[in-house]
């Protein structure tokens, strides 16, 4: 037995020198997965492909709209229009899809256009913006020679013209082709969130709206915008413009003008996407600080200020005058109905060095209680939210520390554990986000993407129906301390697609090395679109590879 073991592990020795350590494949890796072909991510809810294969002819494909109309329909069409087919009259300039010839063509026939037909009016006030309770769901039926897309509003059409683009793939002849396909389609969670933080490092509106694009590719429907934070505060506000001039890491070319943020909020609409953006308080907010003179608490040693500040200062009327006017002027520049008010990680241990603090606990009757205290500041700000008729989100820690808040409150649960954390809150009845388990900054070797995916918002202790209803998505994140334009892109996708596909698609859907092929052709439909979506199932190759143009 011992002899036999060393022979053995002189193999294996001797397989290492040969070949190295990087060939021995990883428990994680899909190696060698190979990418389906015009296949959807994330997958439908019911999804029947055939084998009948249709052409389709570049130069003469139309999309019909055939119910209502709006600017959001008619950009979305020119949108995908271009993204299929690219500039019709410029072939030659086409990386991917090159014109071919029909006449070479072994397809079955050919798709000539597809009808898009929107059921409800797209162009009135209330269907502007999407919102948390708008419908996304859609039916697609590839046929020939015309194909039809249903559904009730924009949203879901804009979701089903990204599949419908999707199921189009490269013929053997270079052609455009696509199979015989019935589609009934909706997202299982309302809320797919990304959050990026322009506060740790900055990232311009390009790289913002690059972003948006990727998230439209993958069904996101909202972009949680964490734009202000400890290091720096580039939102430009009009009420305290010295606050991004003082707070922001550099002066203008760090900071996001009013017409930045209308740009980006545009550009996300277009897109059926929220922004949500989070201004968190009363920790985090160092870079506040900078200008709003008395908003932060002084710290003391001995008995005197330190000169170190510690979170945003309860005890004080001017605070919360601060807050009011600063909260008014966020409600109307983000135009969703729901704010992210943040209530992360406050350190008690400021509050606790401060006399002007222990004085008002005394007088408050908290004891030494310095939950009281932040619970104390949340409510106010609540109640200051509450009256600009805005909803909104904030971290566990606020429900932790035993805050009550409005009923109608989403609660984003980040900390580890999360299947007791989601049961938690919803048993307090509230809403319930997940992020703990999409921590996508957090980058480790080899396809975590399938630890991503394998992560469910329903995998909650005990969970009722009803506290499974009220949760209502999650969120990836991606936080800034080691991102900023140079990287965001790539270490985001494709990895968020796992998110993606987990939010929306049925909660049977989980098969990680099933879905590894159609993920391996996803990444390589994100590279042909232009991102730099990293290698994430080992060694691999896309048809089209990044050229770096
Ligand atoms: C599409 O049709 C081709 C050709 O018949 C077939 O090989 C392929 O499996 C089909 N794709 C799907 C998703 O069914």
């Amino acid at each position: 037995m011992a002899a036999y073991t060393k022979v053995f592990m002189l193999i294996v020795l001797n397989f290492h020198c040969v070949f190295g350590n990087s060939q021995l494949p990883l428990q994680d890796d899909f190696h060698g997965a190979k990418p389906t072909r015009g296949e959807p991510w994330p997958l439908p809810q019911s999804y029947t492909p055939s084998a009948e294969t249709f052409s389709l002819n570049y130069l003469s494909f139309e999309f019909r709209v055939t119910g209502s109309t709006c600017d959001t329909l008619t950009a979305a069409i020119r949108r995908y229009e271009e993204l299929i087919f690219g500039e019709r009259s410029k072939i030659d300039n086409r990386l991917k899809f090159f014109s071919g010839s029909q006449r070479f063509s072994s397809a079955d026939g050919s798709v000539n256009s597809l009808s898009v037909h929107v059921q409800e009016a797209c162009d009135t006030t209330e269907n502007k913006y999407p919102a948390l309770e708008s419908n996304e769901a859609y039916n697609l039926t590839v046929a020939s020679p015309d194909s039809q897309l249903v559904s009730n509003t924009v949203w879901g059409a804009m979701r089903g013209l990204e599949t419908f683009s999707q199921l189009i793939y490269e013929g053997l002849d270079g052609q455009f082709e696509m199979n015989k396909t019935v589609i009934q389609d909706f997202p299982r969670f309302k809320y797919r969130g990304l959050l990026l933080d322009s506060s740790r490092h900055f990232l311009s509106v390009d790289i913002l709206k690059k972003n948006l694009d990727a998230m439209a590719y993958n069904k996101f429907n909202v972009f949680h915008w964490h734009i202000v934070d400890d290091q720096s505060f580039p939102y430009e506000s009009v009420l305290f413009p010295e606050m991004s001039a003082m707070g922001s890491y550099f002066g203008l070319s760090h900071t996001y003008t009013q017409a930045n943020i209308k740009d980006v909020v545009e550009y996300a609409r277009l897109r059926g996407i929220r922004v949500i953006p989070e201004f968190d308080t009363p920790g985090h907010t160092q870079s506040w600080g900078k200008a709003i003179q008395n908003l932060l608490t002084k710290c003391y040693t001995s008995g005197k200020p330190n000169g170190n500040f510690g979170p945003i200062d309860p005890s004080v009327n001017s605070t919360y005058d601060f807050l009011k006017k600063f909260f008014g002027e966020v409600a109307e520049v983000f135009p969703d109905h729901y704010i992210h008010l943040g209530g992360d990680e406050v350190s008690f241990s400021c509050w606790q060095s401060n006399p002007q603090i222990t004085d008002f606990m005394k007088k408050m009757s908290f004891g030494s209680n310095y939950a009281q205290l932040e619970q104390y500041y949340m409510q106010n700000l609540l109640s200051i939210i509450n009256s600009l008729n805005k909803g909104y989100l904030i971290w566990q820690e606020v429900i932790d520390n035993g805050a009550t808040v409005r009923p109608d409150t989403i609660v984003e649960v980040w900390k580890g554990g999360y299947q007791k954390e989601l049961a938690k809150v919803t048993k307090l009845g509230y809403h319930a986000l997940l992020s703990s388990c999409w921590y996508l900054n957090l980058i480790a070797y080899g396809s975590d993407w399938k630890r991503y995916y394998a992560c469910d918002p329903w995998d909650m202790v005990n969970g009722t129906q009803q506290q499974l209803d009220l949760v209502i998505g999650g969120e990836a994140c991606m936080w800034g301390e080691y991102v900023d334009n140079t990287n965001v892109i790539s270490r985001t996708w494709p990895r968020a697609a796992a998110v993606g596909e987990r939010l929306w698609s049925n909660k049977d859907v989980r098969d990680g090395t099933k879905a590894a092929p159609r993920m391996a052709e996803h990444r390589c439909r994100l590279i042909s679109r232009g991102f730099q979506a990293e290698p994430i199932n080992g060694p691999d190759f896309c048809e089209h590879e990044y050229r770096g143009v």
